[in-house]
């Protein structure tokens, strides 16, 4: 196995929660106030590493949500689940199952498929589910000689490629954790999933397969969302609790947290919206990309441009006015009304508006 020392990789986590019942018998604003802390918690790590929240209210018994986590390295997943511990809802959450892994090139070749992402970055999809499990081979597969391991995989390719809705994402696990693969499939289709996994375990390949289990199947939503799956006080509610004023302005965020080139998730009103600085100009537009419903504040920044390129299919949004400048969404978004006043960013109601300068410090 060849040694790949200059290829850039990502450290990935998927760590699955599991919420104590007692945090559901307490008091309802304790409940609000605990979801909004825990939110922004993970929001403000936005920049440091890319995190995808899942539901599994209702689909499994051990655990009731999967952060997703893909990081440049180890000490930003330290970080982030130290931070969440330190959060009145982390008192309540048990980590019943947590896997490492990382990014990198496959050993086996296979043929260009122009549509395949890069195995070394990971970018999830905006698919509806996501099917994760960790992943073992036998021994007596590492015996096999070269050339035969790569037919087997090339059937197992070969299968996977009559399911195109179905996407792949494999992560190495060897010497980190228990396993040696996080195997995640990105999907719309359950039934779909189902009928690939039933069709594998008659390849060749499947027979050297040690363990795959446990499976979890994974709901993608929002942050918010996920966290009202878990009972108690909506958080959405919470979050439009945060003071609106007279002037119909609530104060959303402070520049510090907001540097030039960056975009943050704030909520007010109950609704998502993008913060956006290019160049000390502050701009506002929905958080919720028309197209599919990516998340623009992770999207990025063009200051020539003065857009927002979305995560997820490159659909890009003039700043200024909402309107789509390339790409797959057909309709604009709302834009904000952004006010400062000392460092605190304030946003107004949905209309055109002129940008808010920063100061300069
Ligand atoms: S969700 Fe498809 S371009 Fe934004």
């Amino acid at each position: 196995m060849n040694s790949q020392p200059s290829e850039k990789r990502q450290a990935v986590r998927f760590a699955f929660y599991k919420l104590d019942g007692a945090w559901r018998r307490l008091p309802a604003d304790r409940q609000a106030a605990s979801k909004l802390e825990f939110g922004e918690v993970i929001e403000s790590f936005h920049g440091r590493l890319l995190l995808r929240p899942y539901g599994l209210v209702g689909i499994r018994g051990d655990c009731d949500f999967l952060l997703w986590q893909v990081a440049e390295n180890l000490d930003a997943l330290v970080a982030l689940q130290t931070a969440l511990n330190r959060t009145d809802l982390g008192a309540y959450l048990g980590l019943p199952y947590s896997y490492l892994a990382m990014t990198r090139r496959s050993i086996y070749e296979f043929p260009e498929d122009p549509n395949a992402p890069s195995r070394l970055v990971i970018r999830p999809s905006d698919a509806r589910y996501l099917f994760v499990y960790p992943f073992v081979k036998t021994r007596a597969w590492y015996g096999l000689p070269k050339p035969e391991r790569q037919r087997m995989m090339d059937e197992h390719v070969r299968i996977g490629r009559k399911y195109p809705s179905i996407r792949l994402n494999t992560t190495y696990s060897y010497g980190l954790d228990d396993q040696e693969f996080i195997v995640a499939f990105e999907g719309d289709e359950p039934a779909e999933f189902l009928d690939l996994v039933m069709e594998l375990r008659e390849s060749e390949a499947s027979s050297y397969t040690l363990r795959d289990t446990p499976t979890f199947t994974c709901v993608q939503m929002s942050l918010w969302d996920m966290l009202d799956t878990l009972g108690g006080a909506g958080s959405v509610q919470a979050v439009a609790r945060r003071p609106a004023r007279a002037d119909g302005f609530t104060p959303v965020a402070t520049l510090p947290e907001l540097p030039p080139g960056t975009g943050k998730r704030v909520y007010a009103a109950g609704e998502a919206v993008a913060l956006f600085n290019v160049n000390g100009s502050i701009y506002a537009i929905s958080n919720r990309c028309t197209h599919a419903r990516g998340s623009l504040s992770e999207g990025t920044v063009d200051p020539a441009r003065c857009a927002v390129t979305c995560p997820w299919h490159e659909g890009v949004f003039a700043l200024e006015t909402g309107q789509v400048l390339a790409g797959p969404p057909s309709l604009p978004v709302p834009t904000y009304q952004v006010k400062l006043e000392a460092e605190t960013v304030l946003i107004g109601p949905a209309g055109a508006h002129e940008p808010t300068v920063a100061p300069r410090s």
